[in-house]
């Protein structure tokens, strides 16, 4: 299976960079995760843009989502929403059909009590607009960063990593056998 992991923190030392790291170290043979980086590269969508004028790196990252069987999704909450650079980048799948039906993870990560939550609510929203297929039980809120990862930004919390493991069982299922 191929899965592609984003992150929507372009931080150095991002906690949700780090927990889609420990996704790709816990998953199963069977996945092959790879980090779509530097999504501070791609341009801010226009929506004015013919088709032949979709800058390369675009179309580069749109193949990538076409051909992966998953999505893992990292993102902080931002002023209570989604980072801009994670949105920016979902406004040019819009107008693909890249990410339908596509079995998604998301999770959010963050040094508040709260784990993100208001960030998950409007992804989780946003990729329902967009006809994916968000797989809710392998949803993670992650509070309390710092307690859960260690300065080398490994995943050390027991239960977090047990909650990795069951998002990624969850994903290989809802790949394999559509929920
Ligand atoms: C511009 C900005 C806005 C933020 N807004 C919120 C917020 O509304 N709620 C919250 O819980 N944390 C907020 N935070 C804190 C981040 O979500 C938190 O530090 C998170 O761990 C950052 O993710 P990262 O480590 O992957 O970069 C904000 C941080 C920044 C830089």
């Amino acid at each position: 299976m191929k899965i592609v992991a984003l992150s929507g923190s372009t931080r150095v030392g991002s906690y949700n960079t780090a927990l889609l790291s420990a996704m790709s170290k816990l998953s199963p043979v069977s996945m092959q995760v790879s980090l779509l980086d530097s999504l501070k590269s791609i341009p801010i969508f226009d929506p004015d843009l013919t088709e032949d004028l979709i800058p390369q790196i675009v179309n580069r990252y749109i193949s990538k989502i076409r051909e992966a069987d998953g999505l893992l999704i990292s993102c902080p909450e931002y002023a209570y929403g989604v980072t801009g650079v994670l949105k920016n980048f979902l406004d040019w799948l819009v107008a693909t059909d890249s990410i339908v039906l596509k079995p998604v993870i998301v999770a959010t990560v963050s040094t508040s009590g709260l784990g993100g939550v208001r960030s998950f609510c409007s992804l989780v929203n946003t990729l329902a607009a967009m006809n994916s297929n968000v797989v809710i039980e392998g949803s993670l809120c992650i509070p309390y960063a710092k307690n859960k990862f260690d300065e080398t930004l490994a995943l050390v919390d027991d239960i977090t990593i047990q909650g990795v493991t069951v998002s990624l069982r969850a994903l290989a299922r809802t790949i394999t056998h559509g929920r």
